[in-house]
């Protein structure tokens, strides 16, 4: 029996209806609060796991494969197959500013005290433009840091911006753009990969026709 990761959270509803349409087994119900179930069939496992932690979960083979994040991907450095993008999950991670802070090039910031949940992308962002960021590793919220003086800068995800909005933060650049990928534990794929092939290849054939649809023109 194969074990998927999925993240709990905002990803959650968009994987199960993509996975729904490749005509995969969903879970079978429970409240939300059973962290392992079994598919309707009993032919999957799914471990329903914190986003941040669901590359951790496949990259160990606790999981076969897995739905994630690029984002929390790039950020765990998690070394897995990464075999599809899937069509949700849109949005970036960003350098955000206080608006009345001066607005000066990020290389010339003098020692910023930047707060993330993002530690290990921060950081080398930073120090690729020679600038020394005190990091401030948070778990949430990270929006609050610049409004109790507890950083000059934040590094977070932004999907519709109306967070940053609400908190009177500007956005002031890009590090990653970010959206949903289909990632496999390297070892399972090797030992199951006819399972896996057919769960990658339905998966794909309903993005790629569901992007079709999308871009074909109306007169066709
Ligand atoms: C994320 C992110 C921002 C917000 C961005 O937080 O950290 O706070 O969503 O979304 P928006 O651009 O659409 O406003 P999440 O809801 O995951 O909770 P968290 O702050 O507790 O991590």
């Amino acid at each position: 029996m194969l074990t998927v990761a999925l993240p709990k959270g905002r990803l959650t509803a968009d994987a199960l209806a993509w996975m729904d349409r490749a005509g995969w087994p969903l879970p079978a119900g429970g409240d939300g609060r059973r962290l392992v179930v079994p598919s309707t069939d009993g032919t999957l496992s799914y471990v329903m796991a914190k986003p941040m932690d669901v590359p951790v979960f496949v990259e160990q083979g606790a999981a076969d494969l897995g739905i994630a994040g690029l984002d929390v991907l790039r950020e765990r450095n998690a070394d897995v197959f990464e075999p599809l993008r899937l069509p949700f999950g849109y949005c970036r991670l960003s350098v955000a500013a206080p608006a009345a802070r001066p607005e000066r090039p990020l290389r010339l910031e003098i020692n910023p005290r930047v707060a993330t949940k993002y530690p290990r992308l921060t950081e080398a962002f930073f120090r690729q433009r020679g600038v020394a960021a005190e990091l401030i590793v948070l778990s949430g919220s990270v929006e609050l840091a610049p409004l109790v003086n507890l950083a000059d800068l934040i590094v977070d995800m932004v999907e519709t911006g109306h967070t940053l909005a609400a908190n009177g933060l500007i956005e002031r650049r890009t590090l990653l753009d970010s959206q949903a990928i289909l990632i496999v534990n390297r070892a399972s794929y090797r030992l199951h990969t006819a399972a896996i092939e057919h769960l990658i290849d339905s998966l794909r054939h309903v993005v790629l026709t569901a992007g079709e649809r999308t871009t074909r023109p109306k007169d066709q």
